[in-house]
């Protein structure tokens, strides 16, 4: 990918910061990568808190929307890993697992017909017990740029047919069985079943005791035996 990459050592967010560039009225944004090694206001999916201890990678892209965008996003960060070594699974939508725990989490956010594509991953260290991080899964030392350098490599060559294929190979949700919380103004409802596959348009089939469901949006979490496995 053909990227103007802006790097900062400490910001707020990588992602407010390409919010005001996009809004700032500054021409030719798209293709822009807003990248710091620290953040100290980092934000997650489901208005969470995203822990940017220094030595991470946090990167905001601004690409053309799409609907598969989440999924593009999702593949591309996966096989960066995996070229560098590590065997890196998407739960869906888009996080990503090294080993069951969470090494990567993505973030998309639309504004002013451009896409901001918040990627952070755990390089030296895992903010959480239940994470991981790079140096902690990998047997040599991947650096922050070769990682980056990966990262732009796969965007470009994902943006071709059979995206949703490659998704559901690298997929660690689908056979699994899964709690879905869907939290709306009122109330949180929980679906729990199997799930099973995902459909063109990206949703989660999931097969309960009751019937089908396909998922669109919502919380995933891997269930075990014994305990479930939140987000890392
Ligand atoms: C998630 O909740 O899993 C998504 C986390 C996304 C974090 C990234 S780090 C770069 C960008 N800037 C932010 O404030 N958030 C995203």
């Amino acid at each position: 990918m053909k990227a103007r990459i802006l790097c900062y050592d400490r910001v707020l967010s990588t992602q407010d910061l390409a919010r005001e560039l996009v809004t700032s009225g500054v021409r030719a944004t798209m293709g822009t990568v807003i990248v710091a090694t620290e953040q100290q206001r980092g934000r997650g999916r489901h208005g969470r808190t995203w822990l940017s201890p220094c030595g991470g990678l946090y990167a905001s892209f601004i690409l053309t929307p799409d609907p598969l965008l989440p999924f593009l996003a999702g593949v591309a960060l996966a096989q960066a890993l995996g070229e560098l070594g590590l065997c890196a699974r998407l739960k869906w939508p888009n996080d990503v697992l090294v080993a069951e725990r969470k090494i990567a989490g993505i973030l998309i956010e639309v504004i002013d017909r451009c896409a901001i594509v918040g990627i952070g991953v755990n390089i030296e260290q895992a903010p959480l017990p239940t994470a991981t991080c790079v140096w902690a899964e990998a047997r040599g030392s991947i650096t922050r740029d070769t990682l980056l350098r990966s990262i732009l490599d796969n965007l470009d060559s994902v943006y071709a047919e059979g995206i949703l294929e490659k998704y559901c190979a690298l997929s660690a949700t689908i056979g699994r069985k899964v709690r879905i919380e869907l939290a709306t103004a009122k109330d949180l409802k929980v679906i729990c079943g199997k799930a099973t596959g995902i459909d063109r348009s990206g949703r989660l089939l999931i097969e309960t005791d009751e019937g089908s469901h396909a998922i669109t949006a919502g919380e995933c979490i891997h269930l075990r035996f014994d305990r479930d496995e939140r987000d890392g």
